[in-house]
């Protein structure tokens, strides 16, 4: 190993004590898996045990199987291959499982992998607008659904949920993610992992999670995808990890490690982070794959000087499977002739790769997975398809509705419609689309004239495209909006404008949009934004003034159904934004749960204070925030003990009222600070939510149950409670606070989990 990969590991390490993930393992022994195991390992020779950590491609993104050809199969005789990703399809992947279990060696099962991200045939919206919905009950049904997909369709293993927090909108891959807030996070990651996995992988149409890329990919710098992270351990400890744990806490059966470096080191090469907190301080036993290609990289990244190195780096880092990058089975063998004490290692590596195939059943029926019939059935059912509209639905976000414009009026008779991205499947499919199709999907035109009551004409005009700076379709756009009673403006950005390597230094809207936003205005029609964006946007020249904007991200298959729903009114918008709007790219990263400083923003910029002097403070629209076609009144805020100490609870509740006339749906937030701490504490951090529909004049009483170690903060010796007065914020947003109280907590104490990843219950009554 070259001199300088000795980590701050003692650093990373802290007093956090070893926690119970391996209860989520189910008893491997009592089934009698153990002893085959172990077996196997004896017979297995070097290059055997290469092959389980050999995950090769089997096809491309956009052409799975392809690469599976007669050499691909005689490497699985062989026992040269562990796994596949970018594979699909029940009797391909049956006949492929057939060479693995009856024609090689030791018969040990494939494992078949794929990134199914918000779902593989039925596409549900994207994980940044799934976030939206607050809700992770739909979070969860919507992966069991997508992991039914997927298993009836042979596959074992789902890349996903990536739990990657980013505050960083230039960073294109934050449409993978939940946002900015590792509250929020932390729950949308438990819920995918229960949805794919069901408890413990016991249910039926269970596929492996892989929860990814541990544990700072989404600090990279300037939002540039695959750039180092340079954080401090309180950030990555209190911000990135918390959602890893809670994903690990849940079960999830593998992991994947990041691209990128912190402070220089590589995940894919940090013994501290890997063997030392995932595995010896959160007592993580699953498989640990790379990203592709990754473990190669380490060359790129400067901490290898050659393949042989890089194989062994990972390897003692504790990554136990190679993705795409051959690696592992072209070098392993020379590192460990060299390296001897490497062997332990590749061992430990072998197992938990068998494992993951007992967890699954493979070794008591390998031919589990794929069901051609139930293909047929399930993939796109009627069921799926409506499961796909309520979320698509709850993922809506309603930034702004002055004069109530929303939801659109009777007397409207002609609707115009303009912007490309209001008839674009594909975008409307997003980054990740696994198996779907832009012939299943519902635009938001089509949603439109399927649903239009009688009467009502939709007028539709593309004006100009996202892609191009032919503005030639704006005069035409002009006229249709000058014939019609009001105007649906769809802006935005194409699917493909974010994603893995699409970042953009610039948040505004792409293409001719804003000169076309501005021509339809000039019209002096009442004019309504939709939005259709993986990322925030900042395009303050349309965005500042405009009336009413809804956000509809990338919404899948049903989201044409679920927006026009919406712009009927027979929904009422209820999402939430996952993660803030700033004001101008250059306002970037701004996120609410920011620490104060000496001298706070002041809107007087006569005073030397933390702001910009060219934008306004704060986001434009804030973490949290969303409008509704309801009101709702926020009372009697109760903090039922004022101290509690660590080990106890304290019950902060508040009633909350429909105040207006349709049912609706109200995201109540709970945010607390610590006002005074050893350290500079987030001037709010999220530490519970719900989600609740209430009827016009209905209220309900909620109440979140919070213990002192949801306020701990990390220090070198861990996680540490402070004795003290805590604020306690209830409200609609992180900026719409309407209710304020506090406890104190009364001693000082340790946590042992990331505060920030402890989810809040929450009753409703
Ligand atoms: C690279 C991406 O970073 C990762 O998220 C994905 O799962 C793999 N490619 C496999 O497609």
């Amino acid at each position: 190993m070259r001199p300088g990969l000795q980590l701050h590991r003692r650093a990373l390490l802290g007093g956090t004590a070893a926690l119970a993930v391996a209860a989520a393992l189910p008893a491997l022994a009592a089934t009698g898996h153990e002893a085959r195991i172990q077996g196997l390992l004896k017979a297995m020779t070097l290059d055997e045990k290469l092959g389980q950590l050999n995950q090769p491609a089997g096809g491309r993104q956009k052409a799975l199987n392809s690469r599976i050809d007669a050499a691909a199969l005689d490497l699985v005789r062989k026992g040269g291959v562990g796994s596949y990703l970018h594979v699909a399809g029940a009797d391909f992947l049956r006949e492929l499982q057939r060479v693995a279990v009856q024609e090689s060696r030791l018969k040990i099962p494939l494992l078949f992998a794929a990134d199914v991200i918000h779902g593989f045939k039925t596409i549900y919206p994207v994980p940044l607008a799934m976030a939206a919905t607050f809700d992770p009950d739909i979070v969860q049904r919507c992966s069991r659904m997508a992991a039914i997909e997927t298993s009836v369709s042979g596959l074992h293993w789902t890349f996903a949920p990536m739990v990657d927090i980013a505050r960083d909108p230039r960073w294109g891959r934050i449409v993978e993610g939940a946002g900015e807030d590792p509250h929020l996070g932390s729950a949308m990651a438990v819920a995918q992992v229960e949805g794919f996995q069901t408890k413990n992988l016991s249910g039926k149409d269970a596929i492996l999670a892989s929860t990814k890329h541990f544990g700072a990919y989404g600090a990279a710098s300037g939002g540039r995808d695959y750039d180092g992270a340079d954080l401090s351990e309180r950030t990555l400890n209190e911000v990135y990890l918390p959602p890893f744990y809670a994903a690990a806490q849940a079960g999830s059966g593998t992991f994947m490690t990041a691209f990128n470096d912190i402070g220089g080191v590589p995940t894919t090469a940090n013994q501290a982070l890997v063997r030392g907190v995932l595995r010896e301080q959160w007592g993580y036993q699953g498989l640990v794959v790379s990203d592709w290609n990754a473990i190669l990289e380490l060359v790129a990244h400067g901490v290898a000087e050659t393949p042989v190195q890089a194989a062994a780096l990972a390897l003692k880092a504790s990554v136990d499977m190679d993705m795409a990058g051959g690696v592992y089975v072209a070098h392993l063998r020379q590192a460990i002739a060299e390296d001897p004490t490497l062997l332990p290692y590749l061992d430990q590596a072998v197992v938990r790769i068998l494992r993951a195939k007992a967890r699954l059943g493979l070794f008591d029926d390998p031919m589990r997975f794929g069901d051609a019939a139930r293909e047929k059935t399930e993939l796109l059912s009627a069921d799926h398809r409506a499961l796909a509209r309520e979320a698509a639905r709850k993922a809506v976000v309603l930034l702004r509705n002055d004069g109530g414009l929303l939801p659109i009026a009777s007397s409207h008779k002609t609707i115009a419609v303009i912007g490309a991205l209001a008839d674009d499947a594909r975008s409307q499919l997003g980054s990740w689309k696994a198996r779907g199709e832009e012939a299943d999907v519902v635009t938001l035109l089509k949603g439109l004239q399927g649903s239009a009551p009688a009467g009502v004409k939709i007028a539709y005009s593309p004006g100009v495209s996202v892609r191009s700076d032919d503005a030639s379709g704006i005069p035409a756009a002009v006229e249709t909006a000058k014939a019609a009673d009001l105007v649906l403006l769809v802006l935005g950005e194409d699917f493909d404008h974010s994603g893995e390597s699409r970042s953009r230094s610039d948040l505004g809207l792409p293409g001719p949009q804003v000169a076309l936003a501005q021509a339809v205005a000039a019209t002096g029609k009442p004019v309504v934004i939709v939005l259709m964006n993986g990322r925030p946007l900042a395009e303050p020249a349309v965005l500042d003034k405009a009336p009413a904007i809804l956000e509809t991200w990338f919404l899948g298959v049903e989201g044409g159904n679920a927006m026009a729903d919406i712009l009927w009114g027979k929904v009422s918008p209820g999402g939430r934004l996952p993660v803030g709007f700033p004001r101008a790219s250059g306002q970037t990263p701004t996120f609410y749960a920011h620490n104060p400083t000496g001298r706070p923003a002041d809107p007087d910029l006569l005073k030397d204070t933390a702001r910009y002097h060219d934008a306004d403070i704060g986001p434009l629209f804030p973490f949290g925030h969303g409008l509704s076609y309801a009101s709702f009144a926020y009372a009697d805020l109760a903090v039922d003990r004022a101290s509690v100490a660590p080990g106890g609870i304290v019950k902060i509740s508040a009633t909350i009222t429909n105040t207006g006339k349709v049912v609706a749906d109200e995201v109540v937030q709970l945010y607390v600070r610590d006002p005074v701490a050893s350290v500079a504490r987030p001037v709010k951090e999220l530490r519970g939510f719900t989600r609740v529909t209430l009827k016009p004049g209905e209220a309900r009483r909620v109440t979140f149950t919070l213990r002192p170690e949801q306020l701990a903060l990390w220090d070198a010796s861990g996680w540490k409670i402070e004795a003290g007065r805590i604020e306690v914020m209830v409200g609609a947003s992180s900026d719409d606070i309407r209710l304020r109280g506090g406890f104190v907590i009364s001693a000082a104490g340790k946590g042992s989990a990331p505060a920030a990843s402890l989810l809040t219950a929450v009753s409703v009554s």
